[in-house]
Parts: C-alpha cells; sequence; structure tokens
C-alpha cells in the first residue's frame, strides 16, 4: 500500500476551501470532493478536521466517504483501473477482463500496486453498456473489449509489467 503524507499545504489549502463551501448551504459533498482531490484520499484523521470545521457528526461523514466509490480512505494509484461488472458488461465477459487485469497488474481488485501507479476497482454499471464489456482508465473509456485488447488500453499506460 502507498505510505500517506500529508501536508501542511494540503491541510491549509482543504481549510481554505471548507471556509469558502461552509457559506454556502450544504457543504459537505463540495468539501469531500476537494479532500480528494487535494490528499488524494479522506483517512479517518481529515474526516475529523472536516468534522470538527463543518461541525457534521463523523459518523455521517464516514458514511458517505465508505459509499461513493469516488471517494477513497487509502490513497489511490497514479492510474485508476475500473472495470465494469455491471449487468451488460458481466454477460459479455468482463469477470475475464478484471481477472486479466488484475493478473497483469499484480493485484486484486481494491488494491494498489506497490509503485503507487496502478489501483484496480471492480466499478457498477457506468452507462456505456451499449460497449460492452468496458474498462475505465482515469477519464477514458475502452470499450467492446477482449483480452488482447484490454492488454493493449493497459499498455498505453506507463508502467505496466506484462506477467502473461
Ligand atoms: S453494465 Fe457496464 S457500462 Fe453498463
Amino acid at each position: 500500500m502507498i505510505k500517506l503524507k500529508i501536508t501542511l499545504e494540503q491541510i491549509e489549502s482543504l481549510d481554505k476551501r471548507m471556509e469558502k463551501h461552509s457559506e454556502k448551504p450544504g457543504p459537505l459533498m463540495p468539501t469531500l470532493h476537494d479532500a480528494q482531490k487535494i490528499i488524494g484520499c479522506i483517512p479517518n484523521e481529515i474526516q475529523e478536521l472536516i468534522s470538527n470545521k463543518l461541525k457534521v457528526p463523523i459518523a455521517k461523514i464516514n458514511g458517505v466517504v465508505t459509499f461513493y466509490a469516488q471517494f477513497s480512505l487509502v490513497p489511490k494509484g497514479k492510474n485508476v483501473v475500473g472495470v465494469c461488472l455491471g449487468t451488460a458488461c458481466y454477460v459479455k465477459g468482463a469477470q475475464a477482463i478484471l481477472d486479466k487485469v488484475g493478473s497483469t497488474l499484480k493485484i486484486k481488485s481494491g488494491e494498489t500496486s506497490e509503485d503507487g501507479e496502478f489501483t484496480l476497482e471492480a466499478t457498477r454499471c457506468i452507462g456505456a453498456c451499449g460497449l460492452a464489456p468496458v474498462m475505465s482508465i482515469n477519464e477514458e473509456v475502452y470499450g467492446k473489449l477482449n483480452v488482447s485488447k484490454t492488454i493493449e488500453a493497459l499498455k498505453e499506460h506507463e508502467g505496466v509489467t506484462l506477467n502473461d
């Protein structure tokens, strides 16, 4: 797992964002988005900080962070690979795609590679069912995948060690 180091600059930057958000109703979600962006994840100590500042119970914050896939308690890799396991993708062989990505990157779903390059996630439907089976790498979506197209897509991103 990647070691997390939170800097004073990151805390100050998050604090400024919270000041701004607390002027409007519903400051929690925008704050969490900022925390994820600034720090790369929202661990317990950051949740406590947000709880104190926004006067929102920590249990509520933890519930939101663990519910939404875009938030993470631990640092994610430089590249986040999401393999859709929604119904349309699943019936078109998404499990084989997920297995191939896992064996190629040598990580399981939910894990981050030792070098911090990749995080692998199994996702719900991402709304591109017509292209099933589908995988995303960061913002980019790859569709109508088979095993070799999957490997090609991974190779476009640095740091892939093939393990065939
Ligand atoms: S089920 Fe995979 S994109 Fe919809």
